[in-house]
Order: structure tokens, then sequence, then C-alpha cells
């Protein structure tokens, strides 16, 4: 089986507050978008790289700039969603039709957030070989080393960590797999919630803290420190 990479890139980042998408803004002078593509550029297991923007997206040409775009391994699909799911779905969809590709139902796709930056080669060889041989797929996550406080209908509870894990992307499962427990999933945020929907037990491999989702104003100092490789 071939591993595919699909970058969901159709978000407008509300949080982030600003005019400018998230996954477009730059850090050391390379758009997010960019860094996170090269990631999977850098990875010679991975077969084609595709990202997926929104049919009105006006950046990704300039993020992405004419020597991504050249390559043959890489793939630009505007049919972003309304939900990271729906974007992630259409992808899908388009990676199968995409001409030459010819995507076998047990190809595995590594779905991964483009506002991940810090993703690294490393990251993504650990991954694939943890969970080459695995039944059903898995996913990148850190375990949660802060105490966890669950606020709801006027208390406060501690809720035990043990076993507690925060999910990080990539994501990785079959292809057939993937498309039929999102199409039977309800909304949910990342793939791994379908696949569990669904009734199957994905692996968790330790990710890295420079892998953080870039969502608030304030994650933008620390993925910068870690692009720049000052810090990982
Ligand atoms: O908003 P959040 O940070 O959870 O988004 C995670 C990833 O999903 C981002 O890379 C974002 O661009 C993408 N996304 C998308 N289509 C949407 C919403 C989010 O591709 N409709």
């Amino acid at each position: 089986a071939r591993y595919f990479a699909l970058i969901p890139a159709a978000g407008v980042g509300s949080r982030m507050g600003g005019a400018t998408p998230k996954q477009y803004l730059s850090l050391s002078g390379v758009p997010i978008l960019q860094h996170t593509v090269d990631a999977f550029l850098n990875t010679p297991q991975i077969a084609h790289t595709a990202v997926v923007v929104s049919a009105e997206d006006g950046y990704v040409d300039d993020a992405l700039g004419v020597s991504s775009l050249a390559r043959a391994d890489l793939s630009v699909f505007r049919c972003g969603g309304d939900t990271r799911k729906e974007s992630v779905r259409n992808g899908l969809e388009a990676l199968k039709n995409l001409p030459g590709l010819e995507i076998a139902e047990d190809d595995w796709v590594l779905v991964h957030d483009a506002a991940r930056p810090g993703l690294t080669p490393a990251l993504i060889a650990k991954l694939i070989q943890q969970v080459a041989d695995h039944a059903v797929g898995g996913l990148l996550a850190l375990p949660v080393v802060d105490t966890v406080k669950r606020v709801a209908g006027g208390t406060v509870t501690t809720v035990p960590r043990d076993g507690l894990w925060l999910a990080q992307t990539p994501q990785m499962f079959r292809y057939r797999v993937l498309c039929d427990a999102l199409d039977a999933a309800s909304e949910v945020t990342d793939e791994a919630s379908a696949i569990e929907a669904a009734g199957l037990v994905p692996l968790l491999v330790e990710g890295h803290a420079r892998n953080l989702k870039v969502t608030l104003p304030s994650d933008l100092a620390l993925a910068q420190l870690y692009v720049s490789g000052q810090n990982d």
C-alpha cells in the first residue's frame, strides 16, 4: 500500500482574528501552509500530497510558490467545505479522481491540519512505521500532563488524567475505511472520532509539542520558535 497526505486548509481561522486565514500567516518569512507541505514533500514514503482550499481562496498560489506548485507529487484541490470534515471528505473524493494516481481502497491517507507547521519528516516516519502493520490506523497524540478540570452545572470537578491524550495530526487510516467512517459519522473534529464511532480502535503514537496547532495569536510565537529550529 502507498501513503498519501491530505491537508485540509480551507478554514477561515476565526479564533486568530485578522483578515488573513492563519494557514497563510508567515513564520520566518515562510507561510504556515508551506512549512506544513514541506514536511510531507521531504518525506520519501509519501507518494502524493494534496492540499484542500476553499473555492474562493485567493492566497494559495502565492503561499506555495512555483517550486512547490510545479511538483508532480503535489496537488491543490479547491473543494473545501463548511466544516473540516467536509473539506477532508471532498479531498478524499478528489484524490480518487486525480488522473494517474489510481488510489487503492487499502492505500493509507495521512490527514494533517494545515495549521500544524511544526510537523517534521521524522514524526511522519515515526507514525508510518508504527501504524503500517496496524489493523485500523492511528494518529499522533500527546499524553495530558496538566491536571484537568471540568466546569459544568455550577460545579468544578477534577478529571483523572490517566489515559487522557490530546489528539494531534497526522491521522492515518486506509482510504476506504476512512471514507466509510466519515460518511457514517455525525459532525466530528478529527478523523479518529469517526473511526471510533464506527467501533474501531485507532493506535495512539506519541507526537511532539512542536506539532502544536496554531489557533490563537499567542501560538504564533511558539510555532515560530519551533520552525526556526531554536527549540526542538
Ligand atoms: O479550525 P481548526 O484549527 O480546528 O482547523 C483545523 C484544520 O482544518 C485547519 O488546517 C483548517 O484550515 C482546516 N479546515 C478546513 N475546512 C473547514 C474548516 C477547517 O479545511 N471548513
